[in-house]
């Protein structure tokens, strides 16, 4: 049967724009060579993140029309709250501005200083988050997840048996929080299986540590789900997504990815002492526990997003677009991490440009050429954000791997843009080893990869 196309038309077009070939190595030049630095106006593909970049509906935009900005009780987070409840299960709901203030406020709440918060792979504000509780994180993927290439279903799943080890060993008493990232956006996209949160539930109840969800792509896990784990192949995502809202004792939601906006986030909770301290933390720091940091037109788009982001059509299109993607990247001779995801593909640049050595960071050089060559964006997942430097920011531990991701913004870029992409990857595939490395010139104490300073070597 032929395929079908996504299920909406474009109605709101925003220009893009295309620079010179001498303009765009100017303007790299001027950000430091770090694609962060760019300004969006020298940009052609801004595949930088998938993080409040997506598109919003007709029916969004109705819905935020009748926004209702009271300080207190507004309409609009009833509305919100409603929607959250009937998708979670959670009885208690806090709105907050994004992912990261719900982070601080769980984490704060309930980690105590010296505690360790175990994950498949903490995102780098998760990550951060945790330290300034004074806990420690510490991630533990699964086994497969190491091998790029596997075709294995569930790479974003949690190693069980290290997971159990911890719990029954000397260290058992310190885990405070496991909090399982859906889909592992640190790991290549990869989704966690129900069997996995299952396990999970299992092994948290029986040691007595809360089990929470860092659920910012759970409708595109939940497809994933659907497509991979037979026991799921009649629910509907929205079903998949709500079972696991309901393993879990809770969640921190970044509502920038699957809320289909570009701003909220929220925190969901069963414990209602636990409610009560978050709720007092966030009315000091985020706003009143009817708002949290968000206007009542931002709820109303929430809710109605809530609702579009788990339609079949929507996700298989959406999954069905990245795969297209990824194939067009493979044959053009570029390895991807197998099997795609959704939300982002990750390129293998240690492969691609073996002629260049980690402290010479591939991924960043295979990052900036795609600039340079199409004014596509996008971001290093390598030696330059997880290495450890020395103070004179050389590398003295590389990364596992060099790898640079290709996040895709919702609803925003058709097959053409894609192509566009996919032919700017195969010719610098076609020449490698005219890709430059680079060195650091300057470089902050902390989230290094956010301000850093480059030069080409
Ligand atoms: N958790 C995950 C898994 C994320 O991917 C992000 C953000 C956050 C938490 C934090 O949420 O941005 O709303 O404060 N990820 C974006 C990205 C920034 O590009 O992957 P936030």
């Amino acid at each position: 049967p032929a395929k079908l196309p996504p299920p909406y038309r474009i109605k709101v077009v925003e220009p893009i724009p295309f620079l010179s070939a001498d303009e765009r190595r100017l303007a790299l030049a001027e950000a430091g060579h770090n694609p962060f630095n760019l300004r969006a106006d020298q940009i052609t593909i801004d595949l930088l993140s998938d993080s409040g970049t997506g598109a919003t509906s007709a029916a969004q935009e109705a819905a935020a029309a009748l926004g209702d900005e009271s300080y207190a009780g507004a309409r609009s987070w009833f509305r919100f709250r409603d929607e959250v409840r009937d998708l979670t299960g959670y009885p208690h709901i806090l709105p907050v501005h994004q992912g990261r203030a719900g982070e601080r406020i769980l984490f704060s709440s309930l980690l105590k200083p010296g505690q360790i918060c175990i994950s498949n792979t903490h995102f780098d504000t998760t990550h951060a988050n945790v330290k300034l509780a004074g806990a420690e994180p510490r991630d533990l993927p699964c086994p497969e997840a190491a091998d790029l290439d596997s075709d294995e279903p569930f790479k974003g799943n949690i190693d069980l048996a290290a997971l159990e080890r911890v719990l029954t060993g000397p260290e058992g008493h310190r885990v405070g929080l496991v909090l399982v990232t859906i889909t592992n956006n640190g790991l290549g996209a990869q989704p966690v299986s129900m069997a996995n949160l299952e396990a999970v539930r299992e092994l948290c109840q029986r040691h007595a540590v809360p089990f929470f969800l860092d659920a910012a792509r759970f409708a595109e896990n939940a497809w994933l789900v659907r497509e991979r784990e037979p026991a799921y192949s009649d629910w509907t995502p929205r079903q998949i997504a709500t079972r696991a809202f309901q393993l879990a004792d809770g969640c921190v939601v970044s509502l920038k990815k699957d809320g289909l906006t570009a701003i909220g986030g929220l925190i969901g909770l069963r414990d209602d002492e636990l409610h009560a301290t978050c709720e007092a933390n966030l009315i000091a720091t985020e706003g009143f526990s009817t708002y949290g940091g968000l206007a009542g037109h931002d709820l109303e788009r929430l809710a109605q997003g809530l609702k579009e982001v788990v339609d079949p059509a929507y996700l298989q299109s959406r999954a069905a677009s990245t795969a297209r993607l990824a194939q067009m990247i493979n044959d053009a001779g570029v390895d991807t991490i197998q099997p795609p995801g959704i939300h982002a593909l990750y390129l293998n640049a240690g492969r691609l440009l073996p002629h260049l050595a980690p402290h010479e960071f591939p991924g960043h050089s295979l990052g900036c050429q795609l600039y340079l060559d199409g004014g596509i964006r996008c971001a290093e997942l390598g030696s330059l954000y997880l290495g450890g430097m020395d103070d004179e920011h050389r590398l003295v531990t590389p990364a596992p791997f060099e790898l640079v991701r290709l996040a895709i913004p919702r609803r925003v870029y058709t097959d053409a843009h894609f192509e566009y992409v996919a032919s700017v990857l195969a010719d610098i595939a076609k020449e490698p080893e005219r890709v430059r490395g680079y060195r650091i010139v300057s470089s902050p104490p902390l989230l290094r990869h956010f301000k850093v300073r480059l030069e080409p070597l």
